[in-house]
């Protein structure tokens, strides 16, 4: 194997002066451009338009926005707003629950004036754990690329769908940790992009991995099945918002029919996720909320035209019915295993192995 030149992978967000600046994800990857977000009314309107997106990033920046709320005002009034403000941000990724929920636990029974410090303190931690978990959920992953990688002796093709990296977390992703590490260690691979239509969140993924020298093919959502039935995918790894009791997988909706198409042709689909996305008290997929996002995003496309100037133009007119879910469910049986930070597991044993 040979060591490949060090990567350069990007940060999603950063502390300073205690604000957060945070990645614009709306303008990637035509424009890298940062934002500080200085209050709690700043951090709920960077989630629910998606500047910052992926369910750990979105845990971590809405910890943070529940500090930034009790610098704002600390008591128990304001705790109780703020918590309830930022949960209803979006629906489907349980990391933004948990996060806020961490922190509503950990500050109630304090007294106002000890509020300020103890919830940036833990915001923090939240965002180092998230990091962390991002690098041992990349070493646990590399060891299924290695087997991979010695059983078939060539450089593997490894499918992933919406963003699932560095973006979408505080380190080096989920989906794409391994793939990193992996790359790090000098396996040869090739990652298959979808461009998960509507947001195209798979254009993130390709400017990520172009930014730290992995190679990549950027493919049309409905193209994966095809490549899969031909043989020319060895691998497909996907993150998740929300992980249930029983293994099922919340994802970006598109998961599920490449989940289908790894089935259908004796390949591996692997789902990586932090434990902070495994949500114990949530029996099946059919009970999750899945947003139901904007028609506007299926009807119009932005990008940039010849001079680099930014423009939205419209694929279909208002009077077109559009139905829009942002997430799938697929199925625990579909899914070969979880990767998360303690390991891999079959997702049928999760709630006995992992979620103690
Ligand atoms: O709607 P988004 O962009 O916030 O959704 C993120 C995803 O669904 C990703 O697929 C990802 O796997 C989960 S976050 C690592």
């Amino acid at each position: 194997m040979n060591k490949a030149a060090p990567m350069i992978v990007p940060r999603a967000l950063r502390i300073q002066d205690d604000d957060l600046f945070v990645v614009d994800q709306r303008l990637l990857p035509h424009q890298l451009c940062e934002r500080r977000l200085a209050s709690l009314a700043d951090v709920a309107s960077a989630i629910s338009s998606m500047q910052v997106r992926g369910a750990p990033l979105i845990g971590a920046t809405a910890a943070y926005g529940v500090a930034l709320a009790m610098r704002e005002d600390a008591s128990d009034l304001n705790l109780a707003r703020a918590c309830t403000l930022l949960v209803a941000t979006r629906p489907t990724a349980i990391n933004l629950e948990w996060a806020v929920l961490r922190m509503e636990r950990a500050l109630s029974p304090i007294a106002d004036g000890e509020r300020v410090a103890v919830a940036f303190e833990l915001a923090r931690i939240i965002i180092k754990e998230d990091e962390a978990s991002t690098y041992a959920i990349g070493r646990a992953g590399l060891g299924i690329l290695t087997e991979l990688y010695a059983r078939l002796q060539r450089p593997l093709v490894i499918a992933t769908h919406c963003n699932a990296g560095a973006l979408a977390t505080c380190g080096h992703g989920t989906a794409l940790a391994p793939i990193y590490a992996a790359h790090e260690a000098g396996i040869a691979l090739h990652v298959i992009v979808s461009e998960t239509r509507p947001r195209n969140q798979g254009l993130l993924t390709a400017w990520e991995l172009g930014q730290a020298g992995v190679p990549f093919t950027l493919v049309a959502d409905n193209a994966v099945g095809q490549l899969i039935l031909r043989g020319r995918v060895d691998i497909v790894v996907v993150g998740a918002d929300r992980i249930c009791a029983n293994g099922d997988v919340i994802n970006k909706v598109g998961t599920y029919l490449k989940a289908l198409a790894a089935r259908d042709n004796g390949i591996g689909f692997y789902v990586a996720a932090p434990l902070s996305t495994f949500d114990p008290d949530c029996a099946s997929g059919e009970l999750v909320p899945i947003e139901e996002r904007s028609g506007a995003e299926v009807r119009h496309v932005s990008g940039t035209d010849r001079f680099g100037q930014r423009v939205e133009i419209t694929v279909i007119d208002e009077s077109v019915a559009v139905a829009n879910p942002g997430f799938d469910v697929t199925r625990a049986e579909l899914v070969s295993a979880i990767i998360c930070e303690r390991g891999v597991f079959r997702p049928q044993h999760l709630a006995g192995d992992v979620a103690t």
